[in-house]
């Protein structure tokens, strides 16, 4: 899409607007393909981004799904089931009794506590089925179970005929960028695996690892990605564990293919300093490291003026949302030339966790529309505009 094209769609879509990329998500994932060894196979964790799913359902070996909602969404899009993980911390007693006595065939469960493998051993057993489960194993925080339990697990149920071990989920954050963390990780994974072969005789037949690749997002940090993929790589040939590996990824795979778009709308200059006030904030644009605004976002500036009526030079702006809170800086002392109301700033790398993780219903402002741009350059609406006023009303009966 040129500029012509983008412009005019930006004044038929008005903003603020979330845009992806089908062509750019694509060939985010040939990349990263092509940077893995072939054995990886790819999880899109659902989280990051709900609305690139179905462009991402030819792309990806499975979906990382965390709540029923993420899971009425993959089967509305009629993703297959078999690509499914049915993860997450809380899982519905309900629902998993439910998912499982409905006996849909392939994807795998995660266990995540004690109380979870109980569920899930009792309803496979009621359905007289054998269900695959990954045991999450837990870095060292609420999620997942300790090696202890791990190891109680396998000692009694190792040979369950009501339950498939596939193997170990692991995941201890986002934004990594050590490779020597990554590195101990593995290892760490790459061990307990081996214990668990010479104490149980148990082979795990795939390993299902986060490795919370980072994304650059700022400017004056970039990140070589190209050899942190290779040496990661070197690190995964060079585990004793030779199943299958599956690696969860969400922010890597979704951040490049989004831009967002918010609008000037007021300007003013308050004790010496400059402010912008745009019609997004900060509850529709979520850069994971960002602290008070401090860190500059790659931001283009988009000028509504024809070049004649532009004043000059270049002034330090202090980007700021639309709610009522002090905190709703998008971006501090950011330089930009000839700023003025009615211009739009686009923000890149925006595919992971705005849409999903902003504080949507602050002041009951209207959530931004979402428009795909596809393979064949066209426009389309994947929301309009929402309301959200009715979700913060009351209701009297
Ligand atoms: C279990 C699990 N896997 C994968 C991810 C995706 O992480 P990232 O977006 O850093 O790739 C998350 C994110 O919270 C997660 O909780």
């Amino acid at each position: 899409m040129n500029d012509r094209q983008l412009k005019e769609l930006l004044e038929k879509k008005g903003t603020p607007l979330y845009l992806f990329d089908a062509g750019q998500l694509r060939r985010r994932v040939q990349t990263l393909r092509q940077a893995l060894p072939s054995r990886v196979r790819l999880c899109y964790a659902v989280k990051a981004n709900t609305f690139i799913l179905k462009e991402m359902g030819g792309l990806v070996d499975r979906f990382e799904i965390c709540s029923p909602g993420e899971l009425e969404i993959c089967r509305k899009l009629r993703l297959p089931w078999e690509k499914f993980v049915i993860s997450g911390v809380y899982k519905e007693p309900s629902l998993m009794r439910r998912l499982i006595s409905q006996g849909e065939d392939g994807g795998v469960y995660t266990v995540e506590s004690m109380t979870q493998f109980s569920i899930l051993h009792e309803a496979a057993a009621k359905a007289k089925k054998k269900l695959p489960v990954l045991l999450r194993l837990t870095s060292g925080n609420q999620f997942g179970l300790d090696e202890a339990e791990i190891r109680g697990i396998l000692a009694a149920h190792g040979d369950s005929a009501y339950l498939d071990i596939r193997g170990i989920q692991y995941f201890s954050g986002t934004q990594k960028s050590s490779i020597k963390r990554l590195k101990r990780e593995l290892a760490a994974v790459d061990l307990f695996l081996e214990t668990l072969y010479d104490q149980y005789g148990y082979q795990a037949k795939e390993l299902e690892f986060g490795p919370g690749f980072p994304v650059s997002y700022f400017q004056g940090e970039p990140f070589a990605e190209a050899s942190f993929l290779e040496q990661f790589s070197q690190l995964l040939e060079g585990m004793k564990f030779s199943g299958a590996i599956t690696l969860e990824l969400g922010r890597s795979i979704a951040a490049s293919c989004g831009k967002y778009f918010t609008k000037v709308v007021d300007q003013k200059r308050n004790h010496s300093e400059n402010y912008a006030i745009v019609d997004g904030g900060m509850h529709q644009l979520v850069y994971f490291g960002q602290f008070m605004a401090m860190k500059h976002p790659y931001v283009r500036h988009i000028p509504s003026h024809t070049a004649a009526e532009a004043r000059e030079g270049e002034e330090e702006w202090n980007i700021c949302g639309s709610l009522c809170t002090v905190n709703d800086i998008l971006v501090k002392k950011i330089p930009l030339k000839n700023l003025q109301i009615g211009d739009i700033l686009q923000f890149e790398n925006t595919g992971a966790y705005c849409i999903t993780e902003g504080i949507s219903l602050f002041l009951s402002r209207d959530l931004p529309e979402v428009v795909l741009i596809t393979e064949d350059g066209a426009a389309l609406t994947l929301r309009e505009r929402v309301q959200t006023e009715v979700l913060n009303t009351p209701s009297y009966e």
